[in-house]
């Protein structure tokens, strides 16, 4: 009897998530739809993905403003939350996941922004969308912090990023690290440390410092999650020329 009523619920449990998993799968499939004729999405099925490089003012935004980068952006919360708040200024959130892309542009939609975009790529591709100087400013916010030795190279601090960083930012421009990781945060500190990089500052306890207020209240997804845990956020900002 207590056999045949755990092997019940076990049944009802397993086809409750195989129902939610397909919901999920069939949710993702409609945003990858949407994606295509999306206008704040540039993904490889689009002309302009393929000609951007060096062309972002001109043949996206048509306006002559500086461009941000949000590196890793999922939803995109600094992308849109920054574009609100800089108008005179562009933003690109930048990650690989489309239905996250999504969901940023339906919200920049929502705010009818103008100087938002959203590109589906692998950031290790970066050199290949953007020009020399394009770009005034990188935030990378909340990258999956690739704990284990043998990952290293997918951290977004490793110096082979910084290199690609390099390529496209322009001189004396900030890159901006918000983490919730100490691992991370150490372990980027010490590639600036022996990329002999200089120019940099930061707090391990953001919301007891004084650069909050170079985040403009914006919270991401998963800071907030991080944050519900009682972690503390970590914040560097550097320039690497
Ligand atoms: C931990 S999530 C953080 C998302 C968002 N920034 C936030 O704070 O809510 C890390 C994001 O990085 C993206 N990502 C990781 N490695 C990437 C890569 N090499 N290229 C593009 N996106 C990447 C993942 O798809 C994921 O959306």
């Amino acid at each position: 009897m207590i056999f045949s009523f755990f092997l019940l619920t076990f049944a009802i449990s397993t086809s409750y998530s195989i129902f939610l998993d397909i919901k999920m799968a069939k949710r993702k499939l409609q945003r990858f739809a949407d994606n295509l004729n999306d206008p704040y999405i540039l993904d490889r099925n689009k002309p302009l993905f393929e000609q951007i490089k060096g062309r972002w003012n001109e043949a996206f935004f048509q306006n002559p403003y500086p461009i941000t980068l949000e590196l890793a952006c999922g939803a995109g919360e600094y992308t849109v939350g920054l574009a609100q708040k800089f108008p005179e200024r562009n933003f690109v959130g930048i990650d690989l996941k489309g239905d996250r892309l999504w969901k940023g542009a339906r919200n920049a939609e929502a705010l009818g922004l103008k100087n938002v975009a959203f590109l589906r790529i692998q950031i290790q591709h970066l050199t290949n969308f953007f020009a020399q100087n394009e770009v005034s400013e990188i935030w990378i916010v909340f990258p999956d912090p690739q704990p284990r030795a043998k990952k290293e190279k997918l951290r977004l601090t490793n110096p082979r990023f910084l290199e690609l960083y390099k390529q496209v930012i322009q001189n004396q421009a900030f890159i901006k690290l918000k983490t919730d990781n100490t691992q991370l945060f150490e372990y980027t500190l010490e590639v600036l440390k022996e990329q002999k990089i200089e120019h940099w500052e930061g707090t391990n306890h953001l919301y007891e410092s004084s650069f909050l207020g170079e985040h403009f209240g914006i919270q991401t997804k998963y800071e907030k999650m991080f944050m519900a845990k009682g972690l503390n956020i970590k914040y560097l900002k550097f320039k690497i020329c």
